[in-house]
């Protein structure tokens, strides 16, 4: 069977360090790795808009924001489709199908859904779109017939609920859809970068994010304001490694040649670790460490957003591209299960013939 991948993101902000430990990193590797067939990245502004509805100008915004992002970062328009996914309205389409095999307490019960709804304060009223968007996402998934599915861990109960419909819509109407397999980030610490101020994630609305798109000077302003140990006053203090933002971050990002390079005092992270445990370490070296570090990782993406940024014209017809490339793929999906529904009217030449007999007895 074709391994297939898909995933996106909701266009409502740029990409910070968290999307990219947590996933764009991850899929830059999987296109790079040759073991898939096909890449699908979908710019998920349908699904943007069930929870900002009512502030379309920021979708439309974003969309180029989380492109470049995505190009800069290091994917290929050569080796994966990045496409918007209100264009393939087949999307929708499958979506109001699947809606049929999923109950309503079934959504009520998603653990992710029930989170976000809390912190939008939709308890006392759910928009119906918002509440459906699980199901949505299954059309997203199973209209290329992904099998693999690479996400942060709170979007594990998506993946549930697609494997649920593509079951349900197997076993009703016959064998069509493809059952997919999240991919977890393979670090735990990368799959909830806290924010730079030691909460629980980087979150946009927070103010606790470090952009990819964040010049030099902006990235050390943040890291030099980081959250580390508050009980770590004078540097002969001993410290804790325990919620220490730096040392998270250095976690996901920290290899052993960044110490031969910016710290030679130590030959690996865990000499680090133990010495700002004992004391003698103050945080500063520490800072100065992690902004090298990430410089490394981040210079590379800024040089390749700036070249792509000259050219807003090619990154457009990128998407237009690859959004065509999609739609095709979904359209055949689409048709699959419409033949499957026996609700493929105007292309199946055995329906006249059966309604004719009907009337030529
Ligand atoms: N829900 C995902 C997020 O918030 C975005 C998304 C939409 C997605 N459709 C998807 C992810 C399909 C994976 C597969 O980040």
């Amino acid at each position: 069977m074709a391994k297939i991948i898909l995933t996106g993101d909701r266009p409502t902000g740029r990409l910070h360090l968290g999307h990219y430990v947590g996933s764009l990193r991850r899929r830059v590797e999987l296109q790079n790795s040759g073991e898939f067939d096909k890449i699908f990245i979908m710019i998920a502004d349908a699904q943007a808009l069930t929870d900002n509805f009512d502030n379309p100008g920021k979708i439309r915004d974003n969309i180029i924001e989380v492109a470049l992002d995505y190009l800069s970062a290091g994917l290929d328009p050569e080796k994966v489709n990045i496409f918007i996914q209100s264009e393939v309205t087949e999307l929708t389409e499958l979506t109001f199908y699947y809606m049929n095999l999923v109950t309503l307490s079934r959504l009520e019960r998603n653990p992710t859904v029930k989170t976000e709804i809390q912190l939008r304060n939709f308890e006392t009223s759910i928009p119906v779109g918002f509440l459906n968007y699980p199901i949505s996402q299954a059309s997203d998934i199973t209209a290329f017939k992904a099998t693999t599915v690479p996400v942060g861990e709170d979007q594990l109960p998506m993946i549930e609920q697609a494997r649920e419909i593509v079951r349900k819509f197997n076993s009703t109407y016959g064998e069509v859809l493809v059952e997919p397999d999240a991919l977890l980030p393979n670090n735990s610490v990368c799959s909830r970068l806290p924010g730079t101020d030691g909460k629980a994630k980087m979150s946009k609305s927070l103010g606790n994010c470090i952009y990819l798109s964040d010049t030099s000077e902006e990235v050390s302003k943040k890291v030099m304001s980081m959250f580390t140990d508050p009980n770590h006053l004078k540097v002969s203090d001993p410290g804790s490694l325990e919620g220490n933002t730096v040392f998270t971050y250095l976690d996901a990002f920290c290899k052993d040649e960044h110490f031969e390079k910016y710290c030679p005092d130590y030959k690996n992270l865990q000499e680090m670790k133990d010495h700002y445990q004992r004391g003698g370490l103050g945080d500063v070296k520490v800072k100065r460490l992690l902004i090298n570090v990430l410089e490394d990782e981040l210079a590379p993406i800024r040089a390749r957003r700036a070249e792509y940024e000259k050219d807003i014209k090619g990154v457009y017809d990128i998407l237009k591209k690859g959004t065509e490339a999609a739609q095709k793929e979904a359209a055949q999906t689409l048709s699959e299960v419409k033949a499957a529904m026996k609700i493929n009217y105007f292309d199946d030449p055995s329906l006249l013939e059966a309604w004719e007999k009907k009337f030529n007895k």
